[in-house]
């Protein structure tokens, strides 16, 4: 069986269209590979500097990937910072790391950007956490022998680094000591429009939060911008941000009839977000009832998350060990 990893940043309560884009399909992907999801926490850490935001965000992060779905028992499901032997890994591949392929990473050299525009010093605000960034998820991937990692468009980079890096480390010593990953890309159609019709980002606050209630969950469905087409002109299913939302999370058959309607005319937006919010609530009401259940229980999601990171140590303790033998510091 393929390994497939993925790192989960602590951003708090996810949105539908992580849930369709990016929690969705990690699941599924765990249904025929060995799945390793980790919270990566030491990754949030150089964005964020107060510790009750990084536990609050790591919990709900946490216990909205089980409230979906995330079995304990089926994937690794733990915490980057109780899996030390990430950090020992990315020391040794900084000394594969050329200075220069930091330099080219997007996120740093925006930042760069973004400085020298506004007329600061070009490494203004730039840790070096930021900075090295990539060969912490180098160091994330390589620890387990990934073959998948299943990810976005904006991280293909950091997974081509982290090929370079395990492709330069294994040059080295002449053997595939480091399994050479390969990104999964989700597919660009999955990502989910927002309640304005750009694509549902935090950023833009155009979000529907996961488990919001029903009634917050009416109001925001009930704010999806619309055309100002009148009720009896037939509506165009493929431009309109409620179909869009709606198929995916309607089944097959609810997908062409509510599609035959729009073509039709004679159905009022109205009526066309009444049906999303029905298919919308009934596919997270079960999932909101046992994230209300997780996040009122912090010391059971922690409990999974611990126990999760004991049975990583384990498989990383032996990839060290193994590596230290290939370096010579065993
Ligand atoms: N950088 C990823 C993100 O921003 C999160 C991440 C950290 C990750 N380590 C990883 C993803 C390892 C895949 C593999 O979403």
């Amino acid at each position: 069986m393929k390994v497939a990893l993925t790192g989960i940043k602590p951003t708090g309560v996810p949105h539908i269209g992580n849930y369709v884009g990016a929690i969705r399909p990690a699941l599924e992907l765990a249904k025929t590979c060995k799945a390793r999801y980790f919270i990566a926490d030491y990754h949030a850490l150089n964005a964020c500097k107060d510790p009750e935001e990084i536990r609050k965000m790591t919990l709900e992060i946490a216990a909205a990937w089980l409230a979906c779905g995330l079995n304990p028992e089926k994937v690794l499901f733990y915490k980057q910072s109780l899996v030390p032997q990430t950090f020992e890994l990315m020391v040794i591949l900084m000394a594969f790391t050329p200075k220069g392929l930091m330099n080219r990473a997007h996120a740093y050299k925006a930042m760069v950007q973004a400085n020298l525009e506004s007329g600061k010093d070009s490494d203004d605000g730039v840790n070096m956490g930021l900075y090295t960034y990539p060969v912490l998820m180098a160091a994330d991937i390589l620890l387990f022998d990934t073959d998948y990692v299943p990810v976005g468009s904006d991280q293909f980079q950091h997974i081509e680094m982290a090929q370079d890096i395990a492709q330069s480390f294994n040059y080295n010593y002449g053997k595939e000591y480091l399994k050479i990953p390969q990104a999964i890309a989700r597919e660009e159609t999955k990502t989910l429009l927002g309640l304005d019709g750009r694509k549902m980002s935090k950023s833009y606050g155009n979000t529907i939060p996961m488990f919001a209630s029903e009634e917050e969950l009416y109001k925001l469905v009930m704010r999806i911008k619309t055309n100002s087409q009148t009720v009896e002109e037939p509506k165009d299913p493929e431009t309109c941000t409620i179909f869009a939302i709606y198929r995916n999370f309607a089944t097959p058959d609810q997908t062409e009839s509510l599609r035959r309607r729009y073509l039709a005319g004679g159905m009022s937006w109205k009526e066309a977000k009444e049906e999303l919010f029905n298919v919308l609530n009934a596919h997270l009401t079960p999932l909101r009832e046992r994230y209300n259940e997780l996040i009122s229980q912090p010391d059971d999601i922690k409990r999974i998350l611990e126990e999760g990171s004991a049975r990583a140590r384990e498989l990383a303790a032996k990839k060290i060990k193994e590596l230290r033998q290939v370096i010579g510091v065993d």
